[in-house]
């Protein structure tokens, strides 16, 4: 998969993708992610990308002319199966909109700043607009890079072991059960003996049977979309 990312921001989205799994993934040739300086296309001397916006009001607009001469540079390159505006009023993301996007090959993420991006980009380049949650961001790096993570962990062979992202919280809507390592007692804390019982079947049976009471303890609304499927 390829990812390309439109930031005025280049610098916060180094650190995320050069260590763990991300790094892992871009070794393998598995994911590549291209992170461009809108800068490069804004007006000017001062390569400028934002203005102020029309009507009044406080906060500045990412402009229209410098987004579209990017995105149609990186459309010359490639076709995109979806053009992406991280935004807190986009759709919310989540495990089953992770699973779909990890099966596209190129995606073109977009970070708004300040206000937001003039909303004519919205109207005839985005083709799907994300929110991380309901709360705001100073910009959409973050949220990109929170999306990247999640799809790039998808991607067959990324994981070490195959089917570990299929056990995952929220795959099948219940939360992970409770992990334990060694020791296996700490201040006469005890690991629970069926964990060390070597009868696989039945630490399943335990696992999925947590499983379900975390999530009925936590996050009963993800039972009620089980019962929906
Ligand atoms: N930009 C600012 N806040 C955001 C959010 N919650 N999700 C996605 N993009 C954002």
């Amino acid at each position: 998969m390829h990812i390309d990312i439109i930031t005025v921001h280049p610098e916060l989205l180094v650190s995320p993708f050069e260590h763990s799994i991300m790094k892992r993934a871009q070794d393998k040739g598995l994911l590549t992610v291209q992170v461009h300086d809108l800068r490069a296309f804004g007006h000017g001397r001062h390569q400028q990308v934002d203005d102020y916006q029309f009507g009044g009001g406080a906060g500045m607009v990412m402009m229209v002319e410098p987004l579209v001469a990017c995105i149609e540079k990186l459309q010359s390159f490639r076709r995109f199966d979806e053009i992406i505006y991280l935004t807190p009023d986009g759709k919310r993301l989540n495990q089953g909109l992770t699973n779909q996007l990890s099966l596209k090959r190129n995606l073109l993420l977009i970070c708004g700043h300040y206000k937001g991006i003039d909303e004519r980009i919205r109207e005839h380049f985005v083709t799907l607009e994300i929110s991380i949650g309901d709360y705001v961001l100073s910009g959409g790096e973050l949220p990109a890079a929170v999306l990247v993570d999640a799809i790039g962990r998808l991607l067959p062979g990324v994981l070490g072991d195959e089917t570990s992202a299929l056990f995952d919280s929220f795959q099948d809507n219940l939360l992970a059960p409770p992990v334990y390592t060694r020791p296996a007692e700490f201040r006469g804390w005890q690991v629970p003996e069926i964990l060390m019982s070597g009868n696989f079947p039945k630490i399943e049976e335990w696992r999925h049977e947590q499983a379900y009471q975390r999530t009925t303890e936590r996050r009963p609304d993800l039972l009620q979309k089980l019962d929906d499927q």
